[in-house]
């Protein structure tokens, strides 16, 4: 494993690369990071990085978003089949046909869609700043895509009514009240801290409801010292690593994402060695979906 780090980081070298690495990748991935977040973080800096490689350890959309921001450089997603399956379970016919049910409402999309979809769409979401999105917008009422748990819970939160397609997490659904109600028996000290993403019977259990980066924070920032957490398992070495005092339990052990984990060392270095896996938008649709995310961004950097 040493050889092949010395590899990756010699090709990193002269390609001029940056990793961009998701909390759900494998340790291994994570060791390498350049820089490790949540959809937005990563989003946030694959926007400002002056490397001409992105190699982007996550899922297809993330790397999508990535090129969609630096049509100028080249992204490299290190297995292409690394898909998010809630992204495809919207497509672009199926968001038009929605939208001609709602005529008037903003179109809000998670970040995890395609580019075509957020080609489609007003402006994008992460499960981070979904509330605030939300609260940017006039309107009392949006589409919300695809996440349908996302975007009744950020709606709830953000006081609007929300028409959301009926997409989910395959990952996320998988943790069920009785996982919480069972972790709270065993951990009774431990604070629960779950991702948006879940079923709201799950989510309404919890203490806290979060993105990935609102896990990390909140695990660094508050004094608890045992965390039960609802969300894909990886998130676990990160969390474990930075906060050597406290205790962390998953709250389903099987809550993993097999896409997340489809990226690894070799697959890194083959497709930096070979400049293979490169992630290309349309760029009739680039230029659309690049308005989305921007102005997903733009609520940020406003505050
Ligand atoms: P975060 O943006 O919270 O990291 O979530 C991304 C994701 O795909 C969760 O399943
Ligand atoms: Fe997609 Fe769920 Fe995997 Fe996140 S955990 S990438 S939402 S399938």
């Amino acid at each position: 494993m040493e050889y092949l780090i010395e590899r990756i980081q010699k090709l990193k070298e002269k390609r001029r690369a940056v990793f961009l690495v998701h909390n759900y990748q494998i340790p291994e991935v994570q060791e390498i990071a350049d820089f490790i977040g949540d959809s937005l973080g990563l989003s946030e800096e694959a926007r400002k990085t002056r490397a001409e490689v992105i190699v982007f350890c996550g899922v297809h959309f993330m790397a999508e978003t990535a090129a969609i921001l630096n049509p100028e450089k080249t992204v490299i997603l290190p297995d292409l089949e690394a898909g998010c399956p809630m992204a495809n379970m919207i497509s672009v016919s199926e968001l038009v046909e929605f939208k001609s049910r709602y005529p008037g409402l903003p179109v809000v999309c998670y970040v995890n869609t395609t580019a075509a979809v957020k080609a489609e769409s007003d402006i994008a979401c992460t499960s981070a700043n979904a509330v605030e999105i939300l609260k940017s917008l006039p309107e009392a009422e949006a589409i919300f895509v695809p996440d349908q748990y996302l975007g009744h819970h950020a709606g709830k939160i953000a006081g609007k009514r929300i028409q959301a397609w009926n997409g989910y997490c395959p990952t996320h659904v998988l943790i069920q009240p009785e996982d919480i109600d069972k972790a709270r028996r065993e951990h009774p000290g431990a604070e629960v801290l779950v991702h948006p993403e879940c079923t709201p019977a799950v989510t309404g259990r919890a203490d806290q409801v979060l993105s990935t980066g609102g896990m990390v924070k909140r695990v660094r920032e508050s004094s608890p010292s045992e965390f039960i957490l609802g969300t894909e398992v990886g998130i676990l070495y990160r969390l474990r690593k930075e906060n050597p005092g406290k205790l962390f339990f998953p709250a389903n052990e099987k809550a993993v994402c097999p896409n997340m984990k489809k990226i690894n060392l070799e697959k890194i270095a083959w497709s930096l060695e070979e400049m293979k896996n490169v992630v290309k938008v349309d760029p009739g649709i680039r230029e659309r979906a690049y308005r989305t995310i921007d102005r997903m961004l733009k609520v940020k950097s406003e505050k």
